[in-house]
Order: structure tokens, then C-alpha cells, then sequence
């Protein structure tokens, strides 16, 4: 087994050699002064697994293209099976059309990687479980659409938030917020949220919790704008809990993000590694380790 952390995952990618007890192989890489990537693996991969893992984010564009050159290029050498790990997935929002002839782009990355030798996709907390279903389906690629809710909610009652009560963004992701109630007891909920076609502005209601004096957790699969996180942390004051926090798997960290969701009284923001930024307080190279020891 060869272990490869990309140019965009490198303390991921030794976190999980760690976990799977071998030597990692991080690639040569550098960038042109034109912004293209340079990519040559460091290790002959001929008959090997290779596990390459590259997250897409920030820079999603060439984040993918730097997955598919390391990929192509195992595959070139003769590596036996390639597995790519991709923590966040960038492109997984468009995973249906909304509207007609609008690009699918979940499925051309999927076609990409499928071209590139890439037999199985691990990925965390890409929203929709039922349009992956829908696009693996065209494919010969399987893909591990992992969760890190758990181990969000194992942090978080390890830091005051024990019997705190658990919230999705929106009905569909219930199944969330009912997996963190699990571990930190105290109930669960989700909130109805919309958009305003024309300004673009998001609401987040949810009935009489009953929480007052208690903590409260908001959990999604991504902070981007911070929007959605604010709106939902600002609500959950104004019923009057005593702290909240915002947790979720991804931080895109778009610039204001932070500000907007502290300004709404957020007592703690909690992400994980899937995207390295200041708010990674819990690894899931665990969790993706014990996923890869299961692949043949
Ligand atoms: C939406 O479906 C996602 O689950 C997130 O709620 C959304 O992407 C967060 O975006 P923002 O931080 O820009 O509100």
C-alpha cells in the first residue's frame, strides 16, 4: 500500500498513514508562473494500492486537477487499484440538474476520476446521499460518503456541551442532528429554512424549543458565507440558550464568515480537518483510516 497526502492535504495525509501504520509519500509539487501545478510521485507504484488524498478546497479548480494528475499518473506507472481520498469535495452542491441544461457537476468529476483510474472515492459529509446514489449508479467508481457527526458531538460533550440540544439547517439533514443527540443527549430538531428569490436572504425558523438556560448545537455539513450558521445560532439565543455552539464537517472560511456568525453570539465554532483551517479541532484521519483498512 502506498500512501500518498497531496499538495492540499499533507497534515491529513500523515495523520492517516499514522492511523494505518505505514510511511507516507507526499508528491514533488510546485506551481508555473502561470498558476499551473507541477506533480511527480516520489515512489514506483507498480502493482500497488495507492491511497492518494487531496482535499478541494481552497482553490477547488486546481485542487482537482493536481487529484487528477497524481491519479493518471499512478495509473500510468501501473498501480494496481487507486483510491482517492477526498475529504471535502468541491462540486458535490450541483449533484442534480435544478434547472434545464444547467451542467451536472458532480458526475463530470466523477467521469474525471473514473478516467483517471480511480476505482473508489472516499469522501465526508457530501449532503445528498440520494443524488450520489443517483451518480454512482452511472459509474464504475464507488464512493464512501463517510459522516463525522459523531465525532463532532464526542468533542463537544468532552467541553460542557453534555445534554445540549441538537440542530439541523433543514428537515432533510435530520438524520444529523438526531446521530449528535445520540451522544449528547438532550433532544433534537431541525430548522425550516428559506431563501428569498429576489434578495437572496435566509431565514431559519424553528418552533418553541424549551431550551432556555441550556446549551445548543447547530450542526451542518459546511460553513461558506457563515449565512445559514448566523441566522440559525442568532435564533436559538433569542430563545434563550445559554450557549451555542456551530459545528460542522467543512469551513470553507469565505472571508467575513467568522465575524458573522460570532456577531450572532456563537460561543464556539468547531470544523474538522477535511479543510485545514483555525477551527479543526477534530481530525477524522480515524475515521477514514478504519474506511480504508476495509477496501480490498
Ligand atoms: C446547504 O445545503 C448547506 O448544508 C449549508 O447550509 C450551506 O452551504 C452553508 O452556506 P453558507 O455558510 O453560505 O450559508
Amino acid at each position: 500500500m502506498i500512501v500518498i497526502p497531496g499538495p492540499s492535504s499533507l497534515g491529513l495525509g500523515w495523520r492517516i498513514a499514522e492511523a494505518l501504520g505505514v510511511e507516507p509519500h507526499p508528491v514533488e509539487h510546485r506551481i508555473f508562473p502561470d498558476g499551473e501545478s507541477y506533480i511527480r510521485l516520489t515512489k514506483p507504484v507498480a502493482g500497488e494500492k495507492v491511497i492518494i488524498i487531496q482535499t478541494t478546497a481552497p482553490n477547488p479548480d486546481s485542487k482537482l486537477i493536481q487529484l487528477l494528475l497524481m491519479a493518471e499518473t499512478a495509473k500510468d506507472f501501473g498501480a494496481d487499484k487507486i483510491i482517492a481520498v477526498v475529504p471535502y469535495l468541491a462540486y458535490a452542491r450541483q449533484d442534480k440538474r435544478f434547472l434545464e441544461m444547467e451542467a451536472l457537476s458532480l458526475d463530470v468529476i466523477i467521469n474525471l476520476l473514473e478516467a483517471s483510474g480511480v476505482t473508489d472515492l472516499v469522501v465526508v459529509n457530501i449532503h445528498n446521499e440520494v443524488s450520489i446514489r443517483a451518480i454512482e449508479e452511472k459509474h464504475s467508481v464507488k464512493i464512501h460518503n463517510l459522516s463525522a457527526v459523531s465525532l463532532l458531538a464526542e468533542y463537544l460533550k468532552g467541553r460542557g456541551f453534555d445534554n445540549a440540544y441538537s440542530l439541523s439547517p433543514d428537515k432533510g439533514a435530520i438524520y444529523i442532528a438526531e446521530a449528535a443527540s445520540k451522544i449528547l443527549g438532550g433532544g433534537y430538531n431541525h430548522f425550516e429554512k428559506t431563501r428569498d428569490r429576489k434578495t437572496g436572504e435566509i431565514k431559519m425558523e424553528v418552533k418553541n424549543l424549551n431550551i432556555s438556560g441550556r446549551g445548543a448545537v447547530v450542526f451542518d455539513d459546511m460553513i461558506s458565507s457563515g449565512g445559514t450558521m448566523a441566522k440559525a445560532v442568532e435564533e436559538l439565543i433569542a430563545q434563550g440558550a445559554e450557549k451555542v455552539a456551530a459545528a460542522c464537517t467543512h469551513v470553507l472560511y469565505m472571508p467575513g464568515a467568522e465575524e458573522k456568525i460570532r456577531r450572532a453570539g456563537a460561543d464556539l465554532i468547531l470544523s474538522t480537518d477535511t479543510i485545514e483551517t483555525p477551527f479543526s479541532q477534530v481530525t477524522v484521519a480515524g475515521l477514514i483510516a478504519t474506511t480504508l483498512k476495509g477496501l480490498a
